[in-house]
């Protein structure tokens, strides 16, 4: 009797089939992007930089050969007719973790300001503590459609602050770019609206950020700059990010376009 041989069906396993799923799903799912080498032309100073392609949005981080708590950042970003904000946050999170914004005043200066968020529902409040800013002039300029904001940050690591460049080789950080108008643009308690351009989160290589010509670089910082009357005690309780880890998913719902998944330049 002839036997019917039943039809030979490849086996795909779990595994694989989860594979391919994720392949097709990558292009829109948001990828953690690592910072690279960039250097500064104005003033040489070398930066781990995080760069989005879409948004032209520019982070980088320059640490002491030991780190401590005092790092040289540059945000640089693209204005909309001299309008928008643009900002990191220590961590990948906006609520507890110490937050800086950047926009240009209006009178080709630019404006920084220390924030602190408790909820993602508001402006995060002004806030002051044992850490300052001096901005390094020879590379910080703002003109119509784009701005550069070079500075020291004196006293901004630490663990309470939510992030200890002195225990890590790498960190999660987050970024946000606003295109609509800061509303009292002179002033450091200045009103933000929404992070409408962009938001999300990438890994900084701050073992590679080590350099030892950080002292150099830092001699070029200029006075610290003094909150706005009315700035408040940053809250080192809320600063390290414990606890509201439930809004990691947010960086890839605002970024549905991929933004993240593009590759540096
Ligand atoms: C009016 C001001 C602001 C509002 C209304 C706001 C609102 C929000 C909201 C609703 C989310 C979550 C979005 C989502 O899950 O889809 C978010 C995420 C985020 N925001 Fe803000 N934000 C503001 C200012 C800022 C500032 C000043 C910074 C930094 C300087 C910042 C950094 C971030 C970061 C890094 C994320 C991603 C964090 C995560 O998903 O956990 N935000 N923001």
């Amino acid at each position: 009797m002839a036997q019917i041989s039943k039809p030979v069906r490849p086996h795909r396993s779990a595994t694989t089939s989860t594979i391919i799923l994720l392949t097709l799903l990558s292009p829109c799912m948001a990828q953690t992007k690592t910072t690279s080498p960039f250097t500064d032309q104005a003033t040489g100073i070398q930066f781990q930089r995080f760069f989005g392609a879409r948004t032209n949005f520019g982070f980088g981080i320059a640490l002491p050969q030991t780190p401590n708590t005092s790092f040289i950042g540059q945000l640089t970003f693209p204005l909309v007719n001299r309008a928008g904000w643009g900002g990191f946050s220590l961590t990948g999170d906006m609520e507890g973790p110490l937050l800086m914004a950047a926009w240009a005043d209006g009178a080709g200066g630019v404006v920084s300001s220390f924030r602190q968020a408790f909820d993602e529902d508001n402006d995060p409040p002004e806030v002051t503590g044992a850490f300052s800013v001096r901005p390094i002039a020879e590379a910080t300029s703002a003109n119509g459609s784009f701005l550069t904001y070079t500075f020291l940050c004196e006293g901004c690591l630490g663990a309470a602050l939510g992030l200890d460049a002195a225990a890590a080789t790498t960190a999660e950080m987050g970024w946000a770019l606003g295109s609509r108008a800061v509303r009292n643009p002179g002033s450091s308690a200045g009103a933000l609206a929404f992070h409408d351009t962009g938001f999300g989160d990438f890994e900084a290589d701050l073992a590679a950020a080590r350099s030892a010509q950080f002292d150099t670089w830092a001699a070029l910082a200029g006075a610290p700059l003094q909150p706005a009357a009315g700035a408040r005690a940053f809250d080192l309780a809320a600063g390290d990010g414990e606890g509201d880890s439930g809004d990691e998913g947010g960086a890839d719902e605002g970024d549905r376009d991929g933004e993240e998944s593009d590759d540096d330049d």
